[in-house]
């Protein structure tokens, strides 16, 4: 019998150099007008990117939108259900991006997804790939049996990520919603690593 335990999240995660390459920083925001300037600026600079894949960008138009992000953020991360963590160069201080674990239950459903978006000057140093390890770790050390990354059948780069670290294609789901950049439906890769391909690695 698998017991499901409530799980008690973070407010810092410092990778160590064992788990990554102890880079980066994750830590969960407070609802400042300071921090919502940061993702709002993050947004409106990389909105051509991201809103290819992420429905947000197209909802940000004013920093008031991304103060309101992060009242949810806190919400969730008081009622241990999600974490969406900033990711901070250690070298330099920089924001970089955000990643996000949120629980998702239902009938004999009972897993966390991953997700995670990045400013472009910090792509291609493997930070997010970092970040990703850094969740996967406390989720798996925490009880979580199975970890999900689902990813947009053109987003090469989000399908890198779990690609690299060893993430299971467990299969598509085909035309899950709408794209408007693409005019055209998404098709919807789905990632998994369960705890016992977790333990393999160690
Ligand atoms: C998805 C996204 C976060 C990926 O960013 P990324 O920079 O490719 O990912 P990482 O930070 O893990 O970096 C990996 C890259 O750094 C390179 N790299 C350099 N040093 C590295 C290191 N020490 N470890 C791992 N990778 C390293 C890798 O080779 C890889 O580059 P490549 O893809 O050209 O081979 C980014 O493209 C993004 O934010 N896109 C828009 C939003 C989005 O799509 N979100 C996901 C929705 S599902």
């Amino acid at each position: 019998m698998h017991e499901i335990k409530k799980l008690q999240l973070p407010k810092e995660i410092i990778p160590s150099s064992k788990e990554g390459n102890g880079r980066i920083i994750l830590r969960i925001p407070d609802a400042t007008f300071e921090n919502a300037q940061i993702v709002f600026d993050a947004v409106i600079k990389n909105k051509e990117e991201f809103r290819k894949w992420l429905p947000f960008p197209d909802k940000t138009n004013r920093v008031e939108d991304s103060f309101s992000f992060l009242l949810s953020v806190q919400k969730g991360f008081e009622q241990n259900e999600r974490g969406e963590y900033f990711i901070f160069e250690k070298d330099t201080g920089d924001f970089c991006g955000i990643a996000g674990m949120f629980h998702k239950k239902a009938v004999h459903h009972d897993y966390w997804e991953i997700g995670y978006w990045q400013i472009k000057e910090k792509c291609g140093k493997g930070y997010m790939t970092e970040a990703v390890q850094a969740l996967e770790k406390f989720l798996f050390e925490n009880g979580v049996n199975r970890v999900e990354i689902r990813n947009d059948t053109r987003n090469i780069a989000s399908a890198n990520i779990p690609k690299r670290l060893g993430y299971h294609l467990d299969g598509v789901l085909r035309q899950t919603g709408y794209a408007p950049y693409f005019n055209d439906w998404c098709n919807t890769n789905v990632w998994s690593k369960l705890k016992s391909e977790y333990r393999q690695k160690d």
